[in-house]
């Protein structure tokens, strides 16, 4: 088996059981205030530290690219990415420096990959990585532009608001605020379609992304996905499950919320339940197709420690 197929199927498998894992931490005294319910901090505490801010800070610190992995597995978790055809649009969100679009441009030669991220820096690395490809014209299909979803939401170019309310019906005439020959210019690249918009997308990524955003704001940040996706398409989902290693070693002081941390540089993250991410996905008006834990028992090289890992991974859908 090749390196990369190897790396494939150990992320797919299931190691062990999530229940047991449940069992264990909540009847271990020493982890009990990751249990306990969370009391609200004050609003002046809560705005001293602005996320966006924070990774923004930490993709200038971590501009070498050293956190750069490409996400092998991504395609075996997601096949519909591989079976997708002609001019098949996918949004990555919260790109960071390419790790997910790289494998999706890499494994679907037809798709076109648009990919934000709140932070100019870590764009700038996604491009130079994806351009270091050797990936099939991937000059004209990988498409990054800056964005904070979660607050200000998607641009209109990528679909406008009377296209967010009709997305999907076929041959649809948009009107815009955009001049029918006007080029939109989105910094880097410029597109060929001469309409209001691209048109909304058939998938949106959600990799490790909506983790990051506040909690308050999930929904927001969810509602702003669906309305940009065609009905029919497809959100696919993976990120932080709850009592993942990574949760269990934040300290007491570093909660922020209920299943909410912030790491020291001020960049947060919170560990999804199944029951909290339906319930998000469905209150945004999403289908829940698939939604599981995985559970994944890796070895730390370093000190030959077992680790634990759970993710989330799901598929919701747009209705038709
Ligand atoms: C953990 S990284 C995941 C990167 C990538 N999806 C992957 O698979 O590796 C989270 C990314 O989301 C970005 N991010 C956080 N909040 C965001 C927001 N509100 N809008 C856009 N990007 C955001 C961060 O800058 C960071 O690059």
């Amino acid at each position: 088996m090749s390196a990369s197929a190897a790396e494939a199927s150990e992320y797919h498998s299931k190691d062990f059981n999530w229940d047991t894992l449940r069992l264990e931490i909540e009847n271990d005294p020493s982890l009990n205030y990751h249990l306990l319910p969370f009391v609200s901090p004050q609003p002046e505490q809560q705005l001293t530290k602005d996320p966006i801010k924070a990774w923004k800070s930490f993709h200038i610190q971590h501009s070498s690219g050293k956190f750069f992995k490409e996400r092998r597995y991504l395609l075996k978790e997601f096949p519909e990415l591989v079976s997708c055809g002609d001019g098949c649009k996918v949004l990555e969100v919260g790109c960071g420096n390419g790790s997910t679009a790289l494998p999706i441009l890499r494994g679907n030669e037809k798709i076109i990959l648009y990919a934000c991220d709140c932070s100019n820096e870590t764009l700038q690395r996604a491009k130079e990585f994806v351009a270091a490809s050797n990936v099939a014209s991937v000059e004209n299909r990988f498409r990054p532009f800056y964005c904070d979803f979660a607050t200000t939401g998607f641009p209109k170019w990528l679909a406008c608001a009377n296209c967010r309310e009709n997305l999907g019906q076929k041959d649809q005439i948009c009107v815009s605020d955009v001049g029918e020959e006007r080029t939109l210019e989105t910094g880097s690249w410029s597109m060929e379609e001469r309409s209001c918009c691209v048109g909304g997308v058939d998938f949106v990524t959600l990799i490790f992304t909506l983790s990051a955003v506040p909690l308050q704001i999930m929904p927001t940040a969810l509602r702003e996905c669906f309305s940009v996706l065609k009905p029919g398409g497809m959100l696919l989902f993976r990120d932080y499950g709850l009592y993942d290693m990574t949760m269990l070693r934040f300290e007491p002081d570093q909660r922020v919320g209920f299943r909410e941390y912030m790491r020291a540089d001020g960049t947060r993250s919170y560990f999804f339940c199944l029951d909290t991410a339906k319930n998000l996905f469905n209150c945004a008006g999403f289908i829940e197709l698939e939604i599981e834990y995985c559970c994944v028992k890796s070895v730390n090289r370093r000190n030959g420690k077992s680790m634990q890992r759970v993710w989330v991974h799901g598929k919701f859908q747009k209705p038709t």
